[in-house]
């Protein structure tokens, strides 16, 4: 049904849609009628969402804060589990991954050749120049902010620091594309570009998602994309930036007996960063990193 100019805006603002987002939704019709894919409205925050959405970025930040000043040689992967569970709870939080689709643990640590979704574990002892990727979400009166750090182990090699820093740069030339009216392949076509340059591959098929009401929303933010493609991008929409970069080839494979870890197929170093980002009027408001 269409929505009368003289009734309240979708939005939420409680002002009338003619003077709130009457202009923007024929802005959007415009779009569509180039074949321009078009976010719902539903991908699109409300203020009070976002208000709760940066509240959990915050706590989450606070967090992988929390992780670095902590984590260590010879502490265990349930050890950064152990830090991040109860840090969560008592500031208010509640753990997303814990029992995620099954998922068993408080936070996934990636360590090496693991690509993502790492299961913590009293067993796996961090060791002098592992590289560990870290992936926090929480939940904070029902809304989810998402965001994963590398760390760095003591002395690691030089072509490991190196991914990883290369990783956190893609990420952050990335930021740059996020901006009203911009496309979703801007993303993946600077991070692909970037990332090739320097000898490494980045996984087509694991991707960043939409945010911040749920877990995982739509859209898929694929990291291997073309300039001036995909989604349109409009102010209010939340999703995530996660590149995994392998030193390698692109090709993984999943843990049979866990049904999550995925790693790399060659072996290789796999490095990521995450961010929880939102497009604004005028560009981006990074909610959790
Ligand atoms: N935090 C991951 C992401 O960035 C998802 C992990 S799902 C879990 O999307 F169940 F493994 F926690
Ligand atoms: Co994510
Ligand atoms: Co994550």
């Amino acid at each position: 049904m269409k929505i009368g100019r003289n009734d309240p805006c979708w939005c939420g603002s409680g002002k009338k849609y003619k003077s709130c987002h009457a202009a923007f939704d024929e802005k959007l019709d415009a779009y569509k009628a180039k074949r321009v894919p078009v976010p719902s409205h539903k991908l699109i925050k409300t203020q009070e969402q976002l208000e709760g959405i940066r509240k959990a970025g915050k706590l989450n930040t606070e967090i992988l804060d929390m992780v670095a000043a902590n984590i260590k040689a010879g502490m265990s992967t349930d050890d950064i589990n152990t830090l991040v569970h109860n840090y969560t709870i008592e500031h208010g939080g509640i753990p997303a991954p814990l029992n995620y689709q099954g998922f068993p643990k408080s936070v996934c640590t990636s360590v090496n050749d693991v690509i993502c979704h790492g299961i913590p574990d009293k067993n796996e002892i961090l060791k002098d120049g592992d590289i560990i990727n870290v992936d926090v979400t929480t939940i904070l009166d029902g809304y989810y902010a998402d965001a994963s750090r590398m760390f760095l182990i003591g002395e690691v090699s030089e072509e490991a620091r190196k991914l990883v820093e290369v990783t956190k740069e893609s990420v952050d030339l990335a930021l740059k594309e996020v901006k009203p009216w911009g496309r979703l392949g801007d993303i993946g076509a600077v991070i692909s570009e970037y990332v090739y340059k320097h000898g490494y591959t980045v996984l087509r098929d694991i991707g960043g998602h939409g945010v911040g009401n749920d877990f995982h929303e739509d859209p898929y933010v694929c990291h291997i994309g073309k300039k001036g493609t995909g989604m349109l991008l409009v102010p209010g929409m939340v999703f995530t930036i996660e590149p995994m970069v392998n030193e390698g080839e692109e090709d993984f494979f999943q843990d049979e007996e866990n049904g999550w870890t995925i790693y790399t197929e060659d072996g290789s170093l796999s490095a990521q960063w995450e961010y929880t980002v939102a497009v604004t009027e005028d560009g981006v408001e990074i909610i959790t990193h």
